[in-house]
């Protein structure tokens, strides 16, 4: 009996690998041009992290994180998303005190189980952003227009940026006190699990995935000013409302297009203020691309000072299934030598060359198995190999090679002793 992936984690094969390196080099590089400094996190922390940061009763850690007992007892998970590690690591680290305000930028796998469907998987990868140390609002239209950037640059063509404001504590705290006091009426209508959601963080419903709860909970708030759909039961003081437009603003001022019309939570606690969603077109489902929002209070409730935080996360494999096939040119390109040699005999001389073509910074490969000629021309071909040299015993005796550019079509021959700087300024202008 053979062994399979576990259900919702996969393989990468080499094509895939090449367009998720396209993807990881793209944000780097992106990354670098707003000032994000890159920063790991393991991929194992503590339970309590996220209990604390995204909440005891989100659907995340009540039902999705990995979780187990290490042999001390100590309670462990697989980490579920970025953020509440990279603020750990921001405050372990003393960035706090050394650098005030930090961006930092993450890439890697995270672990939610979550029933697979399309597009959404057990161990998934994300890229993120985290400005830590500020309030201002054009930090939060700053991560706004890097994470649009980032996607364009990836690739993705048709999105679109959804924008909405969950306002200060103060405002959810009232928020919340309002929305009880309205649902309260229908409490037993409710499911289970939103019963006890009333009781101990009534946002919750509002993401329930029963839609007759989720209606409830929107429905209910329809009787204050509408905005789009419904109103929003996000009551916002003045001065929340404020920096909402700032933020606003600042998008405009950039030419950012975004839609407010649509007031929506997020399903993690730590949110304040602004919240905003990517959807891609020919996403299956509503899921996004990207998502992300401000987080002013996490950093003080994880034993740091009180400074504002802002940032978001992509889904790798959304932006892939977003950007389509036309990621990574490179990947269809040809790059590297394959040598192939006419008789097992020259295998010493032959690996002898390839090992120097390496130290020069050529990608080469050859045959070890004696396959014949013709084998050995299929096989370049099939590993889309730039150029095939032939080293036959004529070869060494005319002390020549002869080079096939496969991309090009072209053929030369080049002396033996000029042949590895030969092939290598052949190379330089391509991807090796
Ligand atoms: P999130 O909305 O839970 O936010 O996830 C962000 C993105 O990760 C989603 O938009 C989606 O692309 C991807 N994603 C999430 N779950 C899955 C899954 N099971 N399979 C595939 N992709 C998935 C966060 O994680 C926050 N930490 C974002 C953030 C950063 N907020 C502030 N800073």
């Amino acid at each position: 009996m053979g062994f399979q992936a576990l259900r919702g984690t996969t393989d990468l094969f080499a094509d895939e690998v090449e367009r998720w390196a396209a993807v990881e080099q793209t944000v780097r590089r992106v990354a670098r041009l707003y000032g994000y400094q890159e920063l790991r996190t393991p991929i194992m922390e503590d339970a309590a992290l996220f209990l604390r940061s995204i909440g005891e009763t989100t659907d995340i850690v009540q039902k999705e994180m990995f979780r187990f007992q290490d042999r001390g007892g100590h309670e462990i998970v697989l980490r579920p998303e970025g953020t509440a590690a990279v603020v750990r690591a921001y405050l372990e680290g003393h960035l706090h005190k050394t650098q005030g305000f930090a961006k930092l930028l993450y890439l890697g796998p995270m672990f939610r189980a979550e029933r697979p469907q399309a597009g959404r998987f057990r161990q998934f990868h994300q890229y993120g952003v985290e400005a830590i140390g500020s309030s201002s609002p054009w930090v939060d239209v700053e991560v706004i227009a890097l994470c649009l950037d980032m996607l364009r640059a990836c690739g993705v063509k048709s999105c679109s940026l959804w924008i909405s404001s969950m306002g200060s504590r103060d405002d959810q705290q009232r928020s919340a006190q309002a929305l009880r006091e309205r649902l309260a009426p229908q409490k037993a209508t409710l499911c289970k699990e939103c019963q006890t959601r009333f009781d101990k963080n009534v946002f919750r419903v509002l993401d329930c995935n029963n839609p007759q709860c989720h209606t409830l909970a929107w429905e209910t708030t329809a009787g204050q000013e509408a905005r789009g759909h419904f109103a929003s039961p996000f009551l916002l003081t003045q001065d929340s409302q404020a920096r909402f437009d700032e933020v606003r603003q600042g998008l405009r001022s950039l030419g950012i297009a975004f839609d407010d019309t649509q007031v929506f939570a997020r399903g993690l606690d730590y949110y304040t203020h602004t919240v905003f969603e990517v959807r891609a077109l020919g996403l299956v489902g509503k899921g996004a691309v990207a998502a992300g929002g401000r987080y002013d209070h996490l950093v003080e409730e994880l034993g740091g000072p009180a400074v504002g935080a802002v940032g978001f996360a992509a889904g790798i494999e959304r932006v892939l299934m977003a950007a389509g096939p036309h990621v990574s040119a490179a990947a269809s390109t040809r790059r590297g030598l394959y040598l192939a040699i006419a008789t097992p005999v020259l295998l010493q001389e032959g690996f002898r060359l390839l090992q120097q073509l390496r130290e020069r910074g050529v990608s080469a490969v050859m045959d070890y198995d004696g396959r014949s000629l013709k084998a050995q021309l299929r096989e370049a071909d099939k590993q889309r190999c730039r150029v095939v040299a032939i080293l036959g015993e004529a070869e060494l005796k005319a002390q020549a090679m002869t080079l096939k550019d496969l991309e090009q079509g072209s053929q030369e021959t080049v002396p033996l002793d000029t042949f590895v700087e030969a092939v290598a300024q052949r190379m330089e202008s391509a991807c090796r």
